[in-house]
């Protein structure tokens, strides 16, 4: 499903990936952690295209680096749910219509997307939230509707970087809760995190990057 053959990722002619060989199965739960600046936010950027690998090759799905033409991108990146600090709310949207964005891109009839955005709701425990507007909402009720936004279309895969950031304990654990049950449900979930709590007892593969090297997997 996502294959990573010897990767690597260069800024400004420093390296901050290297010798990147990593599979991941379709349907896989799979952290990747290490501490700041060790390259895991470069790693989930890779997989959605946001950055290209200087060397190396980068199997998602049906796309292929560096064979991939440059028209493929925007479909590769409608293929990846994303749970990004930078990939905010729309807060002028209410929470059905931003869960709903997604699907209007790919044209799919209005009947189909009410019935698919309260679906998507149901899996983050938001349904009753559809026509609150993102300012009335908590910060972990915020996260769970850019979960619900990331896997509307039903991606191939959802990438998620440090999703539980800035909420307290409790409320992570629901975050994380929400994303086991997405896994089970069958889809690939990549997620990128320094929060053991976040990984531990979680019988899933734990990679651990370095300065841009994976110096060793785990079960967490
Ligand atoms: N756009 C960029 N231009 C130049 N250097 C960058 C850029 N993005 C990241 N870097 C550098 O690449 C390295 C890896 O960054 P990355 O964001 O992947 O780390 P991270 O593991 O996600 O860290 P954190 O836990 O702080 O989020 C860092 O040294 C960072 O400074
Ligand atoms: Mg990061």
């Amino acid at each position: 499903m996502i294959e990573f053959k010897n990767v690597a990722k260069y800024y400004d002619g420093q390296s901050v990936l290297r010798n990147i060989n990593l599979k991941i199965e379709k349907g896989e739960l799979v952290y990747i952690t290490g501490h700041s600046g060790a390259g895991k936010s470069t790693f989930l950027k890779l997989i959605y295209a946001a950055e290209m690998p200087e060397e190396g090759e980068i199997t998602i799905g049906d796309f292929h680096f560096p064979t991939m033409k440059e028209r493929e991108i925007p479909e590769l990146r409608r293929s990846v749910g994303i749970v990004f600090q930078d990939f905010k709310l729309k807060n002028d949207l209410t929470v059905f219509e931003n869960v709903a964005l997604p699907l209007q891109i790919r044209g799919m009839p209005e009947k189909e997307v009410k019935s698919t955005v309260h679906e998507a709701l149901r899996k983050v425990h938001l349904r009753h939230k559809v026509d609150a507007f993102p300012k009335t909402l908590s910060g972990g009720e915020q996260q769970r509707v850019v979960i619900a936004r990331a896997v509307v279309a039903n991606p191939l895969v959802v990438l998620a970087d440090e999703p539980t950031g800035n909420l307290d304990e409790e409320i992570a654990q629901d975050i994380m809760a929400i994303f086991r049950d997405i896994h089970l449900q069958g889809t690939t979930v990549v997620i990128a995190t320094h929060f053991q709590d976040m990984f531990r007892r979680s019988g899933r593969r734990v990679i651990r990057l370095d300065a841009g090297n994976i110096i060793g997997e785990e079960v967490g």
